[in-house]
């Protein structure tokens, strides 16, 4: 199998190449990034090669980290040169004709994939997804609030270095962050988080559209009612951006047709494949793990037909390239891979 990584430097396309090689081992890898880093040998020995029509042909799975653009401009040349490309960008999300994926909630929509490309969801929505699509299947989900607190690296690199720069100097006085916090947060000047983001909160994420939710926001609502086959889900997306590198955690009330029993809800969040309950899930505690985990499950105060619970996820791994690397494992064990050509 030859398989291509395209944003092979990047936070996710480094995560990325790690996972390829550890579940395709016999695979020929080929790192793709800007026309910047061709020739750039990289830590684990491949060699940044640029994007063109020639080196674009004869693979057999595409792997794309490297921004919507990118994926626009060459997920469909792959495709056409014999791959099957998963896309993590949000370029074709939400077209008709390219299946959303999350590995355990729904692969078999990746049988239909007319054009040769699989999107992977946003990182926020997918982990949102284990737990609500065990419940769902057992009650019914009509509604959701889902509030996120998401990491730093969720903006990719770039977002977790801006994040680290800002930790020694906006923390530096602890009287100041207590008594002029304004002051604290003008120490630092933000240019990928909406605001200073050390010591801090940031309720803006992504482009704000005209009915007031971002584009994040939207997602969360747009992508969910695809991958759950839930086109009326109602949805009530709040996205947080939170002073955590790594992680992303989201509040999910969700409202159901039936009743939900506690006992049988728990056991069935337990049960879902590479899902894990935890008392007090922790964006630190699971950074770097490859489960989902979710706790703080809870009957709603007022209406007996909602649960509350919170759930935490690897942005970088199950958010992005450990999801990216399970649909193409599970595309290979459909036989979706090779037949392309
Ligand atoms: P490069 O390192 O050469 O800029 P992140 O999400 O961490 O910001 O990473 C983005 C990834 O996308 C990097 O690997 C980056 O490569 C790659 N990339 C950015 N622009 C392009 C492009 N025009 N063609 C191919 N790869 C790109």
């Amino acid at each position: 199998m030859r398989v291509a990584i395209v944003g092979a430097t990047g936070a996710v396309g480094t995560i990325m190449r790690r996972l390829a090689r550890e579940r395709f081992g016999q695979a020929e890898l080929v790192a793709f990034a800007s026309e910047r880093s061709a020739g750039r040998e990289l830590e684990d020995g491949l060699v940044c090669q640029p994007i063109n029509e020639e080196t674009a042909h004869g693979f057999d799975l595409a792997l794309f980290s490297a921004g919507a653009t990118t994926s626009r401009e060459w997920a469909q040349t792959f495709a056409d040169g014999g791959a099957l490309v998963v896309d993590n960008s949000s370029a074709f999300r939400m077209d008709a004709d390219v299946p959303l994926v999350v590995s355990e909630v729904n692969p078999e929509a990746m049988d239909d994939a007319p054009r040769g490309i699989v999107a992977n969801p946003n990182c926020t929505t997918m982990v949102a997804m284990l737990p609500t699509k065990a419940l769902h299947d057992l009650y019914g989900m009509t509604a959701m609030v889902a509030t996120s607190f998401q990491a730093a690296g969720g903006a990719g690199q770039k977002g977790i270095d801006e994040l680290a720069e800002q930790v020694g100097p906006v923390g530096a006085d602890v009287q100041q962050l207590v008594g002029d916090g304004a002051a604290a947060a003008a120490k630092a000047t933000p240019s990928v988080h909406a605001a200073t983001l050390a010591f801090n909160v940031v309720p803006m994420l992504g482009a704000l559209g005209d009915n007031g939710y971002t584009d994040e926001e939207m997602k969360l609502q747009n992508e969910s009612r695809k991958i759950l086959g839930l086109p009326d889900l109602a949805v009530t997306p709040t996205c947080v951006r939170v002073p955590v590198m790594v992680g992303h955690s989201i509040a999910v009330r969700a409202t159901y047709e039936r009743e939900p029993d506690l006992e049988e809800a728990l056991a069935a969040l337990a049960g879902f494949p590479n899902l894990v309950l935890d008392d007090v899930p922790t964006p630190l505690e699971w950074a770097g793990r490859n489960e989902t985990v979710v706790g703080r499950v809870r009957k709603d105060l007022a209406d007996p037909r909602s649960l509350s619970f919170f759930v935490v996820g690897d942005n970088l791994l199950k958010g992005a390239a450990l999801n990216t690397v399970q649909i193409a494992e599970v595309a290979v064990e459909r036989g979706l891979v090779g037949a392309r050509v």
